[in-house]
């Protein structure tokens, strides 16, 4: 796992050559008002040229900002955002393991409430039932969220769908589409998977410590890199909207959908929620085939519970509730979003 040698003097060169986009600000100007020498202006100045940001340099002039890469860095996101709260801490790496490990870490030494994990690529990226998230750089989104909200621990399934509804609304916002969620927290596009969620928590018996909100949404993926296994079913947001996506005003997007979302939960509960993701699902009254912990279930889905829950009546007419599992839609259920 490699940190990200990021320190604030970066972010704070880009602000400075941002005040007046079109002029030159001399090394020297730059070094005063940082109080920092004219070498380590020059050096921070190369470094963000190898992270791809192209800064012209006149020796009399001194230097101008001529255009900023698609990265995830804070020095790009937090201008951008307009949360209060949501990702106004943010731990940024180019490569991570998982950043869902890595949230999980910093929740562990005490993050607080909103700070935001985000990996420009992960090379361990974990999807649901131990499944592997493929996670190439710089064309995806991968975050990791910490919450710490004061509900009881049986509830938190209940962040779960609140984030399908955030990450739904998000792409629905930004694309105009309109993604289908697929229990329990699969998000699709035409019948194909573009955004996936794992959340996972740290709690006692009665009390949450955190929650991990992780969400992966394909962006900029074409259809031809995804793996044979997953190419079928499988599509990113540029695929389905016939044009390249700015990850970081999707990103924007997303974190404001989290926080709306999660404080309409805190303010008025699960069926709020449960109400929206319902909506979105669509799920209620359809045949499924549902593989829960190895065991096949054929029925029809009759509701979510306040738990988030899956009830499914099976064909003999018994009702079983479901926590965990991959639902799928007979061939000729499937129904496009
Ligand atoms: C799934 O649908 O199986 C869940 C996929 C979740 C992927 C995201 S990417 C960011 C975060 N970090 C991880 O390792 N996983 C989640």
């Amino acid at each position: 796992m490699t940190r990200d040698p990021k320190p604030p003097i970066d972010e704070a060169i880009l602000q400075l050559l941002r005040e007046r986009p079109s002029a030159f600000l001399s090394g020297e100007e730059i070094s005063r008002r940082l109080k920092v020498t004219r070498t380590a202006v020059w050096k921070r100045v190369r470094g963000l040229r190898d992270l791809g940001y192209e800064i012209e340099g006149l020796r009399r002039s001194g230097y101008r900002l001529v255009r900023a890469p698609d990265l995830l860095t804070p020095a790009e996101v937090k201008p951008l955002l307009r949360t209060r709260w949501l990702g106004r801490k943010i731990h940024y790496f180019h490569t991570v393991d998982s950043t869902n490990s890595k949230a999980y870490e910093l929740g562990l030494q005490g993050a607080e409430e909103g700070e935001v994990v985000l990996a420009e690529s992960q090379t361990g990226g974990r999807g649901r039932l131990g499944r592997q998230w493929f996670s190439p750089p710089l064309v995806n989104l991968y975050l990791s969220i910490i919450l710490r909200p004061m509900i009881p621990p049986q509830k938190a399934s209940l962040l779960t769908l609140m984030a399908a509804v955030a990450t739904g609304e998000a792409i629905q916002k930004y694309s105009g589409l309109h993604p289908l969620i697929k229990w329990p927290n699969d998000i699709l596009l035409r019948g194909r998977k573009v955004a996936g969620l794992l959340n996972e928590i740290r709690s006692e018996m009665d009390r949450i410590h955190f929650v991990v909100l992780g969400i992966g949404v394909n962006l900029n993926m074409e259809r031809r890199r995804f793996s044979r296994e997953i190419r079928g079913v499988a599509t990113s947001l540029k695929e389905e909207m016939g044009e390249a996506v700015s990850r970081k005003a999707f990103l924007r997007c997303l974190l404001e959908e989290v926080e709306r979302w999660y404080e309409t939960f805190l303010r008025e509960g699960g069926d709020a929620i449960l109400e929206v993701w319902r909506e979105k699902a669509g799920i209620q009254g359809r045949r499924v085939n549902i593989t829960s912990f190895g065991e096949r279930l054929i029925g029809v889905a009759v509701d979510v519970d306040s738990d988030g829950a899956l009830i499914l009546e099976t064909e003999d007419g018994k009702r079983k509730r479901i926590l965990a599992g991959d639902v799928e839609y007979p061939r000729k259920e499937n129904v496009d979003s």
